[in-house]
C-alpha cells in the first residue's frame, strides 16, 4: 500500500554519552575501542544467517508462497468466522498480541462488526482456569477459529487448551470441528503435527531454524496478523528494509549493533535492567514481546566455552506515561543499574485537541489550546530530560508512525539487537535451557512417562519446613 509512512526508525543514543549523561555513559573514544568486539559480533551473527537457530534471518526473503497461503486463508476466516483464538504460549502468543495491539484499533473487540476489519481476536495465553471459562463465555464456539501455536508440539499449557478446546468443539460438531482449528506448529517434530495429520488440520509450518520468541515473523504472527486484516507483506518489508541497514560491520551505521554494543558496555558496567518505556498504548504489549526476547536470549549461565557466566539483563516493561506516575521515580534517583529506553511516535493516527474551559485557572488553562498528541510528546521529552540530568543511561527510538511498515523495523531491530548482544557475550542466544527445566518439571509432576528420573529428582529435594510458612 503506498500511503503508508516508511521513513526509517531512529536509534538516538545521545544520552548514553559521558558528554550528555556524564559520569555513567560512554565516550566516543570507548565507543570506538569496543568497535573489534562489535566487528567480532556482526560477523558471527552474519556467518550464522540462515543456519541452526538463525532460521528468522531469512523470513524477509523466503516466504512468497506461504504468505499467499495465508493470506487466502486469512480471507476465508474472516469471511466464516466471527471470533478467532489464539491457542498458544511465550513466542507462540506474544508476538500475535503485539502486532494485534499496535496495528488495531485500542478497543478492537469493542468495536461493531461494521467497524472492525476481522472476527473478535483472542490470545490464550495462560492456564488459568478462570480464564479459560471466562473466553468460553464470550465466544460462539460454532462461529470460532482456533489457531493452535507450538513449535515443540508439546508444551503442556498449550497442549491443555487445545485438549479442552477440541472437547468440546468435537461434542458441538462433530465431525465439522476439524474444520475449527488450524495447527502452526514444526513440520516434523513433536505430538501436534501428529494430531494434526491425523484429524486433517490445516497446518502452517513454524521453520525448524525459528525458536518460538524470534517467529512472530513466520506463520506463527503471519497468520493471527493477516486474520486481522493487517498487512503482513508490508511488515516483512519493513523487516527487510531494517536488515539492509543493519547491514555492515560499522557500529557508528548499524543502529542494532550499535544498540547491542552500548548494552553490552552497559551491562560490563552493572546495568543489569533494561526498561523499555513506549509512550504509545499500542506499544504496551509490544514491550512484553521484547521482555521475553530480552530475558530468554540473554539469561545464561554458561558461555559458549562451557564456563560459568551468569549473564543478562532484567528487562522490565513500562508504559509512558502511565508510568511517571508510578516508576519513574524509581528511575531517575533509584540505584545506577538500568539503561531505559524510551520509545516515540512522530506521528499519532489521530491528534485530539484540548478544548477551552477554565479560562478562570491559568494553572489549568495552559493546557487549553495545545493537543494530547504535544502533551505526550512533551512528557516523553521531559522524562527523558529529568533522567539525563539525575545522570541515568537513556536511549531513545522514534517511529514516524505505528504501522505495518515500522513495526516490521522495530521487530528486525531488536531481533539483531538480541543476536548481536549474545555474540558480544559469547553465549547461546537461542536456547533457553531454564524453561525447559521447568516444562520438564511439569511433566514430571503430571506424570508423563519418559519423566520417571525426573519426578524422582523432583521428590529427593528438601522438603519446605511449615515453620516457615506463616
Ligand atoms: O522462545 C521460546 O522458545 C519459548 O519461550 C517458547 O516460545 C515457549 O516455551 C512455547 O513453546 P512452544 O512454541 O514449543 O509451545
Amino acid at each position: 500500500m503506498s500511503n503508508y509512512n516508511k521513513n526509517p526508525i531512529t536509534f538516538d543514543y545521545n544520552n548514553m554519552l559521558k558528554d550528555y549523561v556524564g559520569n555513567d555513559g560512554f565516550t566516543v573514544e570507548e565507543l570506538k575501542a569496543a568497535s573489534k568486539d562489535a566487528v567480532k559480533a556482526f560477523k558471527a551473527v552474519k556467518a550464522g544467517r540462515g543456519l541452526n537457530m538463525m532460521g528468522w534471518t531469512d523470513l524477509p526473503y523466503n516466504q512468497k508462497e506461504v504468505v499467499a497461503d495465508i493470506k487466502q486463508t486469512a480471507k476465508e476466516i474472516r469471511k466464516k468466522f466471527d471470533y478467532f483464538v489464539v491457542l498458544g504460549i511465550g513466542g507462540s502468543a506474544l508476538g500475535p498480541l503485539a502486532v494485534f495491539q499496535s496495528i488495531c484499533h485500542l478497543h478492537y473487540n469493542d468495536l461493531p462488526k461494521s467497524k472492525r476489519k476481522g472476527p473478535k481476536f483472542y490470545v490464550e495465553d495462560n492456564v488459568d482456569p478462570e480464564r479459560m471459562k471466562a473466553l468460553l463465555d464470550v465466544i460462539d464456539i460454532k462461529k470460532t477459529m482456533f489457531n493452535v501455536i507450538t513449535k515443540s508440539g508439546s508444551t503442556s499449557e498449550t497442549m491443555t487448551q487445545y485438549l479442552i478446546i477440541n472437547d468440546i468443539l468435537k461434542k458441538e460438531l462433530g465431525s465439522d470441528a476439524k474444520n475449527h482449528i488450524i495447527a502452526t506448529t514444526s513440520h516434523e517434530k513433536g505430538n501436534l503435527i501428529k494430531i494434526a495429520k491425523e484429524e486433517g488440520y490445516k497446518t502452517f509450518y513454524i521453520p525448524d531454524g525459528v525458536g518460538g520468541r524470534f517467529s512472530e515473523l513466520c506463520p506463527v504472527g503471519l497468520l493471527p496478523a493477516a486474520v486481522l486484516n493487517i498487512d503482513i507483506k508490508t511488515m516483512l518489508d519493513g523487516a527487510k528494509f531494517m536488515d539492509k541497514r543493519c547491514s555492515k560491520s560499522d557500529l557508528f551505521v548499524n543502529p542494532a549493533l550499535m544498540a547491542a554494543t552500548l548494552q553490552y558496555l552497559s551491562m560490563k558496567k552493572g546495568r543489569n535492567i533494561s526498561v523499555m518505556m513506549p509512550y504509545a498504548d499500542g506499544l504496551k504489549l509490544f514491550a512484553d514481546w521484547y521482555a521475553q526476547l530480552w530475558g530468554e536470549s540473554l539469561g545464561k549461565n554458561k558461555d559458549l566455552n562451557g564456563n560459568s557466566c551468569n549473564v543478562g539483563q532484567t528487562p522490565v516493561k513500562s508504559l509512558g506515561v502511565t508510568d511517571q506516575h508510578s516508576q519513574v521515580q524509581l528511575y531517575t534517583e533509584g540505584p545506577f543499574d538500568k539503561v531505559i529506553t524510551l520509545i516515540g511516535v512522530d506521528s499519532y493516527r489521530t491528534e485530539v485537541k484540548i478544548p477551552n474551559g477554565c479560562e478562570s485557572i491559568p494553572s489549568v488553562n495552559f493546557l487549553c489550546g495545545h493537543t494530547m498528541n504535544e502533551l505526550i510528546t512533551s512528557e516523553m521529552v521531559a522524562t527523558e530530560y529529568a533522567l539525563t540530568k539525575s545522570g541515568k543511561l537513556n536511549n531513545r527510538i522514534m517511529l514516524p508512525e505505528i504501522n505495518e511498515f515500522s513495526i516490521g523495523q522495530l521487530m528486525m531491530f531488536f531481533m539483531l539487537q538480541t543476536a548481536y548482544t549474545g555474540a558480544l557475550l559469547n553465549i547461546d542466544t537461542f536456547n533457553q535451557p531454564g524453561v525447559e527445566e521447568g516444562k520438564n518439571a511439569t511433566y514430571a509432576l503430571l506424570g508423563r512417562d519418559g519423566y520417571q528420573e525426573k519426578a524422582k529428582e523432583i521428590k529427593s529435594k528438601k522438603e519446605k519446613s511449615t515453620d516457615y510458612i506463616i
